[in-house]
């Protein structure tokens, strides 16, 4: 009986010589916090008073939970560009430092992930888990930090691969006007780094949410969601979010290519971009330029897409490829955002409307495009026929304007016309099949033997498929010396021609067919006179 009070009081003296101790070794520190206040809120921008100390890209915390950062920083104003929903704040609110620039969370956590550029989870995964963050504006690597561009990007689409090469570490813009399958091109190639060891980032820009769900759904049934992470800024989302989705999505990708990886990124699109930072740049009353749009628009996407390098053995050999993509207007390819982002980047992929109206898919204007540094690590077999194909490409493409008037055409125009639409069968291709570097080769290497052109053009489709099976049957030491190889030998052509040809062998036209239409058009040429 008697034990219980005495325990009792050596548990409240155990609770109040724990409290004495903890209140003896705290010491109350006073930490200044600036508060400033709101005086006006418009359209993804606040303008802030009474926060002298604030500096230039600064994080700024205001009520709910929504962030801003500093970009107009004034003797005594501030224009904040506002990273959230906006509908909530008012004039005179508290808007509080943090002393910090804006960072995005990186990491193999994030693979697989759909995020927003603050590294919020947008699918229904849970949180994001991270390995650290990183500042969303970083220096580009320095020159000597840097190494050539040797080892080629595949993207699996036979036009691209063959005739614009790209290489890991190059910036390769896509463009063209609205629907013209640039996404498409895109995908197509992240889709294509499925087992070789890449990691891809896909950032949408003030797109629709149902079309960033469709390429979403799209990566995840081809399985390419494991080595991809999509950054989203939704087009109803807060022009701030949209600015500055594609530095933290080249944070995230760095992260990566610092670690000795391969990486690709894919801006889609920096034509929104260049919108949203036009709308932002009015709101906070910097003066128009052309177009409307401010003096340093070049200057955030050549920041930005510096960003894309390929590394030197020493900092870990890693490479980060970026494909930005515009829309043009009219096919306008010389309008003031497209000829900005054709000089930052080493080469453009032009698709036109008309070869897609055509059902010319992927609708890549050949002779509009260029790649300025891929030619370079593209692999031997590649090169080989690569010269020929855009030669005879280029001389169809011109010849058949005249043929389309129904001229009547000579025998060498007409080969070259009817070579030149095989050539074009053949490097159609339909969405989200990439083609192995294999099939490609022995197509490209049938089609410059000139296997194809007795093939009838209604049955192309068909002989490319056979081609394609075939190069399943090529030697395997073969195969590797496509990756090897300076300069692909005679022996190992023939032999991949030979596959070819006895594939195509069911195609080619009877032989006793031939001969009986050949003499009528003589007898009656002959009979007439
Ligand atoms: N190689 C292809 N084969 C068949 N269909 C294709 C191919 N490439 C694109 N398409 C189709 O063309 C349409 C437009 O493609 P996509 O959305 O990629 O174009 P876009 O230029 O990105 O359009 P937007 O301007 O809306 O962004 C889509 O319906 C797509 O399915
Ligand atoms: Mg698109």
């Amino acid at each position: 009986m008697s034990a219980e009070p005495e325990s009792l009081q050596a548990v409240v003296e155990g609770v109040f010589s724990g409290i004495d101790r903890v209140r003896a070794a705290f010491t109350p520190r006073l930490a200044p916090h600036e508060v400033g206040t709101i005086s006006r809120v418009v359209t993804g921008v606040a303008i802030v008073s009474g926060l002298p100390g604030a500096g230039f890209e600064e994080l700024l915390e205001f009520p709910g939970g929504v962030f801003g950062i500093a970009f107009n920083v004034d003797e005594d104003e501030i224009g904040v560009v506002l990273l959230g929903d906006y509908s909530l704040l008012c004039a005179g609110d508290e808007v509080l430092r943090t002393g910090r620039v804006m960072d995005v969370a990186v990491g193999d956590g994030l693979l697989g992930r759909v995020i927003d550029p603050l590294g919020r989870a947008l699918d229904d995964s849970g949180p994001v888990a991270a390995d650290g963050r990183l500042p969303v504006e970083r220096p580009a690597a320095a020159i000597m930090d840097r190494a050539a561009v040797t080892v080629p990007l595949q993207t699996g689409l036979t036009v691209i691969d063959a005739l614009i090469p790209i290489g890991r570490g190059q910036r390769e813009l896509i463009l063209g006007d609205r629907r013209t399958g640039k996404t498409a091109i895109a995908i197509d190639t992240i889709v294509n780094q499925r087992g070789r060891n890449v990691v891809c980032v896909y950032c949408a820009i003030a797109q629709r949410a149902s079309a960033v769900a469709k390429v979403v759904a799209g990566l995840r049934e081809k399985g390419a969601m494991d080595y991809t992470v999509v950054v989203v800024a939704e087009g109803d989302d807060a022009p701030g979010l949209c600015y500055v989705a594609p530095y933290a999505a080249t944070s995230i990708a760095e992260h990566f290519m610092e670690r000795g990886r391969d990486v690709v990124i894919v801006y889609d699109d920096l034509t929104h971009h260049a919108r949203a930072y036009r709308e932002l740049s009015l709101l906070l009353r910097r003066p128009p330029g052309r177009e409307a749009f401010p003096g340093d628009i070049f200057y955030i996407h050549s920041r930005m897409l510096e960003r894309a390098t390929h590394l030197g053995k020493e900092r870990g050999g890693g490479s980060l490829t970026a494909l930005p993509i515009i829309e043009t207007e009219a096919q306008d390819i010389s309008a003031y955002i497209p000829t900005n982002l054709i000089s930052i980047t080493d080469g453009q992929i032009y698709l036109s409307p008309s070869l897609f109206e055509l059902g010319v898919l992927p609708a890549v204007d050949v002779g509009k495009s260029v790649s300025r540094v891929g030619g370079g690590a593209q692999r031997a077999p590649y090169r080989a026929v690569a010269g020929d194909l855009k030669l005879a490409y280029a001389q169809f493409e011109e010849l058949e304007t005249f043929a389309r008037f129904g001229a009547r055409l000579d025998e060498g125009t007409r080969k070259v016309i009817d070579h030149g639409r095989r050539i074009r069968a053949c490097l159609k291709q339909p969405e989200m099949s990439p083609v192995s570097e294999a099939a490609q080769i022995t197509v490209l290497l049938a089609l410059t033997a000139g296997l194809f052109d007795a093939v009838p053009l209604d049955r192309m489709a068909e002989a490319g498929g056979a081609v394609h099976g075939a190069a399943a049957r090529i030697p395997a030491e073969i195969c590797a010396r496509f990756d090897t190889a300076d300069k692909l030998d005679d022996a190992d052509r023939k032999a991949v021609i030979d596959i070819a040809r006895g594939a195509l062998a069911p195609f080619q036209p009877k032989p006793e067919a031939k001969p009986a239409p050949a003499p009528k058009p003589d007898a009656k040429t002959k009979g007439n006179p």
